[in-house]
């Protein structure tokens, strides 16, 4: 039996990229490639890359299992929800009854995020955390977060590794970082951490900063983003057993860069187009905090949370692992940052 593959988040930045690079990926023979959508326009647009559409509620158990075990789903990429662990355990659950039935090999992707291994998330930053760290589950099991919904994720994390170990699924932590780049699927073509950026200086006329050191944070380019996406999912079609479980971290990011130099690089963008009156880069005080917290919709201390913080998580499982190779180095971001700030004003709702 070949394999049966899953994809969520089609209509997302990431998703959408993953399904547009679907086809000249060239992997390795599978059984069908299905798509969660949750519009009929979605059903339409996944059609052009061969997906099939499914529509249900990932986080109803009952549904998951009736699509996941109807079509006898053996791969399933979850690009939904960095937070909640709730659909990811639901589809862990129906994977094992597929292979149960099946006899199969099954495997679950979630796609967690960079902040979940920073300081805002208790990860340590006093040196370089290897995502092939192999202790990196009992870091995240000890990790305190400064506020619950961190905690949260620290916890879905784990919560993965253990329901999926416990069932007999293959699990892996897909860990996305500052991602940017015009997004290529047919829904949402831009970011979240670039246009958060944007959108505070936008709101401020100003750009702010957020931390009085300077501390950096991982970064990629979309289509890196989307390679990794798809160099995992070869070895997983061609069951060559990449790392899985608690060696199954995979953070896509070519290096870091440091939040002010990406600051600046889209200060100046912004000021070309006279969106704020100049590129200088101000530390943000507790009145600044407070506007930007009713922009975000977010409590005060969660702004340096939505726009800065320190990330010392290093990749390096890819490349071993996967022989994964990013095409664009860290420097990259701040080279394009005006293209960047152009896709994101063109796209941005007010
Ligand atoms: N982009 C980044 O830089 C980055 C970095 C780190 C982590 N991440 C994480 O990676 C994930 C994907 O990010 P993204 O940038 O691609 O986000 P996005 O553009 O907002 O896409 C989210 C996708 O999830 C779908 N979705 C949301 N709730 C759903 C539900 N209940 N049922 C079915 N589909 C649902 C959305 O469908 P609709 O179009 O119908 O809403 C959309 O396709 C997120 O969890 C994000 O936190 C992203």
């Amino acid at each position: 039996m070949s394999h049966n593959v899953l994809i969520t988040g089609g209509s997302g930045y990431l998703g959408g990229t993953l399904l547009a690079r679907w086809g000249t990926a060239n992997l390795p023979a599978y059984g069908k490639l299905y798509a969660l959508v949750r519009t009929d326009d979605q059903a339409n647009a996944v059609k052009q890359y061969g997906a099939e559409p499914l529509s249900f509620n990932p986080t109803e158990e009952a549904a998951v299992q009736a699509a996941v075990v109807g079509n006898a789903i053996t791969v399933v990429y979850y690009l939904i929800d960095a937070m909640f662990s709730e659909a990811q355990v639901h589809f862990i659950k129906a994977l094992a009854e597929v292979k149960k039935r099946t006899g199969h090999e099954v495997h679950l992707l979630h796609t967690s995020g960079a902040k979940v291994f920073s300081n805002h998330a208790g990860a340590p930053t006093d040196r370089t955390l290897l995502d092939t760290d192999p202790k990196l589950y009992d870091i995240q099991k000890s990790q305190k977060a400064g506020f619950e919904l961190m905690q949260e994720a620290v916890h879905t994390n784990s919560v993965v590794i253990e329901e999926a170990g416990k069932h007999g699924v293959r699990s892996y932590i897909f860990v996305p970082c500052i991602v940017y780049g015009k997004g290529e699927g047919f829904g949402n073509p831009i970011s979240i951490q670039t246009v958060a950026i944007v959108r505070a200086a936008k709101s401020m006329g100003r750009m702010y900063r957020f931390d009085a050191d300077r501390p950096t944070w991982p970064v990629c380019h979309v289509v890196d983003n989307t390679i990794m996406y798809l160099d995992l999912m070869r070895k997983i079609l061609a069951d060559e057993d990449p790392g899985y479980g608690k060696n199954g971290y995979y953070l896509a990011s070519s290096g870091s860069v440091a939040w002010d130099d990406l600051y600046l690089a889209m200060a100046s963008a912004l000021t070309k187009r006279n969106i704020i009156a100049d590129d200088s880069v101000l530390l943000a005080n507790d009145q600044i905090l407070e506007t930007l917290a009713s922009v975000f919709g977010v409590p005060k201390e969660l702004v340096p949370v939505t726009l800065g913080g320190s990330c010392e998580f290093t990749a390096d499982r890819g490349n071993k692992e996967l022989g994964w190779k990013p095409l664009y180095k860290p420097e990259h971001i701040l080279e394009t940052s005006d293209a960047e700030v152009e896709l994101i004003l063109q796209n941005l709702e007010d």
